[in-house]
Order: C-alpha cells, then sequence, then structure tokens
C-alpha cells in the first residue's frame, strides 16, 4: 500500500461525519450514543427560556467556575469554547513562528495554522514502537506544539511525563483532550497541572455528553494565554445553551457519570479487541484507550467498499497524516452493534485474509497541486518515531 501525505485542506478536513452516510450503521464518528441523557437535555430545554437576551457575564463565570472546580483550577483559567474546534481556530492568535503536530492525530489545529500561514512540521510517531511520543523529535524551534490525549486516531494515550516534557521555555504546548474522559479516572490527564508553563488543555463536551450540535468546550490554561487566545473573538462566542451545558457536564453528578460510562466502555472496549483480534487479517493498534480502535487491513478501500455496501460506516484514515488507505478507524459500541461490524469485517477480509498487509511505503507527495501546499511551508518528518524504547503501545498481528 502506497503512503501519500495528505497536505490539501479537503483531505485534512474529512471527518468521520462524512463517511457515516444516513442509513449505515455508524462506527466511524466517535460521540457515545444518539444524543444527550434526559437529564441534560432537561437542563438545556430549561435553558432555551433564557434565550431571549444575550449571554451574560454571570453566565460565562459560571460556567466557567463549575469547569474550574471540576479540574482543580481558577476560573480564570477557563476559556469557554464552541467545542474544542474552536480553540484550534483561535491558535494563530498567539502568532507562533513554528508549530509541531503530532500525527497521525486529529487534523483541524494544522488546518487552522497552515490556513494562517504558519508553518507546520509534522512530527509522525511509528506504530513499530507503539506511536510513542519522541520529545527529541520535535524541532527545537517550535513556539507550538500540538498533539492529542489521548491520540485520535490511534487510542494511543500518552504518559503525563511524556507529554508535559514537551514543554520550554517560550513555546505553548497545546494538548487537546477532546477524549480524556473517556479514561477512567483520566490518570494521564494535565487538565489540572496549572504549574506546567505555556501548558493549555483543550477538553470537549462532544463525545462523552453526544453534544456534537451543540459546539461545547473550554480551555485550560494560564489567564495571559487565554487572554491572547480570544483577542480576535467576536462577542458572545458561547451561546446561552453552550454555557449551560458546560455548567452541567462539569457537575460532579456529570463527572460520575462520565467516569461510569468510562468504565462501561472499557468492557465494550474489550469485547471489540478480542473479536477483531480473532479475525485473520486484522492488525490492532494496542493498547488503545479511547472509544475507538486503530485497524489494519490489506485492500482497506475495497474493504471500506464492502462494509458500505453491507450498511456500515468505517472512518477511512488515510487523511490522518502517516497512516494509508488500509487503516481504518472503527467507534467502540456496545457488543450487540459490535457483532455486527465483525461478522460484516470477516465476510469483507475473507478473500484477502491470505495476503498480508503490505510494508507502507513512503512516496514524497510532489504530484499535489501546489496551491494549497505551497501556502505554508510543511516539513514532513517521515522518519520520526523510532528507537523511542517499548512498553506504551504494541501492535498486535492476528
Ligand atoms: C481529537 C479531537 N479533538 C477535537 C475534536 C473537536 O471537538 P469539538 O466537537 O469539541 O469541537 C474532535 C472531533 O472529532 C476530535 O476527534
Amino acid at each position: 500500500m502506497t503512503y501519500r501525505e495528505p497536505v490539501t485542506t479537503s483531505q485534512l478536513r474529512h471527518h468521520g461525519d462524512v463517511d457515516a452516510e444516513p442509513g449505515l450503521l455508524d462506527f466511524a464518528v466517535n460521540v457515545r450514543g444518539a444524543g444527550p441523557p434526559p437529564w441534560l437535555r432537561d437542563r438545556l430545554v430549561a435553558a432555551l427560556d433564557r434565550l431571549g437576551r444575550y449571554p451574560s457575564a454571570a453566565d460565562d463565570l459560571a460556567a466557567r467556575r463549575a469547569a474550574a472546580a471540576r479540574h482543580g483550577r481558577r476560573p480564570e483559567e477557563v476559556l469557554v469554547l464552541a467545542g474544542a474546534a474552536e480553540g484550534f481556530a483561535l491558535l494563530p492568535a498567539l502568532r507562533p513562528r513554528l508549530a509541531a503536530v503530532v500525527h497521525p492525530g486529529f487534523t483541524e489545529p494544522e488546518v487552522a495554522l497552515r490556513t494562517a500561514g504558519i508553518p507546520v512540521h509534522r512530527v509522525l510517531t511509528d506504530a513499530a514502537d507503539g506511536h510513542r511520543l519522541r520529545p527529541d523529535a520535535v524541532p527545537a524551534d517550535a513556539d507550538l506544539v500540538v498533539l492529542g490525549n489521548p491520540t485520535n486516531p490511534t487510542s494511543v494515550l500518552h504518559p503525563a511525563a511524556a507529554v508535559r516534557a514537551l514543554a520550554r521555555p517560550g513555546r505553548v504546548l497545546l494538548v487537546d483532550e477532546a477524549f480524556a474522559d473517556a479514561v477512567p479516572g483520566e490518570p494521564e490527564s494535565l487538565a489540572g497541572d496549572a504549574t506546567t508553563a505555556g501548558l493549555v488543555v483543550l477538553r470537549s463536551l462532544t463525545k462523552t455528553w453526544a453534544l456534537p450540535g451543540l459546539r461545547a468546550g473550554y480551555a485550560l490554561g494560564a489567564p495571559s494565554l487565554l487572554d491572547r487566545l480570544a483577542a480576535g473573538r467576536p462577542p458572545w462566542p458561547v451561546g446561552v445553551l453552550g454555557l449551560e451545558a458546560v455548567r452541567a457536564c462539569c457537575e460532579p453528578a456529570a463527572v460520575a457519570e462520565a467516569r461510569r460510562a468510562a468504565e462501561a466502555l472499557v468492557a465494550d472496549r474489550d469485547w471489540l479487541v478480542t473479536a477483531l483480534a480473532a479475525l485473520p487479517g486484522v492488525q490492532l493498534q494496542l493498547p488503545a484507550a479511547g472509544p475507538f480502535l486503530l485497524l489494519r487491513v490489506s485492500a482497506g478501500a475495497r474493504v471500506r467498499a464492502a462494509l458500505r455496501a453491507a450498511g456500515i460506516a468505517v472512518r477511512r484514515a488515510d487523511t490522518f497524516p502517516g497512516l494509508t488507505e488500509d487503516h481504518l478507524r472503527v467507534a467502540v459500541r456496545p457488543p450487540a452493534q459490535s457483532a455486527v461490524l465483525v461478522a460484516a469485517l470477516a465476510e469483507a477480509l475473507a478473500p484477502v485474509a491470505a495476503e498480508p498487509a503490505a510494508p507502507k511505503e513512503v512516496v514524497p507527495n510532489t504530484a499535489v497541486p501546489n496551491t494549497e501546499a505551497a501556502k505554508t511551508a510543511v516539513r514532513p518528518d517521515v522518519g520520526a518515531g523510532a528507537g523511542y524504547g517499548a512498553g506504551v503501545g504494541q501492535e498486535t498481528r492476528s
């Protein structure tokens, strides 16, 4: 399978919602359930009565207080956002000279930075060492480093100490923790870390609370950094419903519910891992900490088409830098749904099970039209990732 570096905005802007066409059983989008739980829906419905006025400073403060209390921070260290995605869109306001983005990872930070003309260095982690972080692969002069923890799409959870080791004087370290609440106890989260200089943590309500349509999240960091991020925002950037959602989802009862959901997810993921590991021709990226798994198969495009024909949507993964057409990402669902995926995948793989997954061949992306690629200097770091030792992750073949 040929590896082609995804560089165009349309490639990088591909997300699972595009794969999840109506009518398909959705394993492409990593949202838990079809909508928010009744108690949260009720809170939002009650907040509708406040739509007749602008969101107030008191609404904003109440949301920030709740998020601060949830993470042991001060309200001044919270910036409520219209989803974690807004946090990426604000990054150019920091005016970085060189950004390093850890890949394969969520692609929107790179899109936001490149669109603003900021040079982006791709730091590629490697399946060979479990996609482990290598601080030395990050250019010393990068004054902004972006990574996800746990990482989408690899589902790798980096140790907090390895993430913290990326901090440097004069550098902003942005950790996207959109999926952190899917990990029971959040052992590697830096959300409560108020001492690492330059650290900004992004959190999302989208996944655990099934609120992708609302757009709600927040950033945690030093007040001076948050002020710089927010400088160019329009007035009232987060509506009454978004503020209410942050407040509600940060209350202790919600945090306890999220933890129970995370524990249930572990059991569901164990089930899916066991079932997929029994399929010949499937390589799994393990261990996995997120509500999704990264798979590698042979003839990935054909397998994806066969799944689609069987009524199942999975996330193509070749739009993530460092991955290929043979990589697929699947959401973890309860076993009754996962069994449908596993059966369809077994059928789709049957004709190719005998073929081993081909090694990755790296092709420099000279064929990409220059219009988008030339906007910024993208410095692919294809060889990064080797030599960091084993232990954090492992790739199994079965
Ligand atoms: C890793 C990651 N970070 C951030 C986001 C965006 O989150 P939000 O919906 O809060 O903007 C996504 C959405 O898919 C994601 O996968």
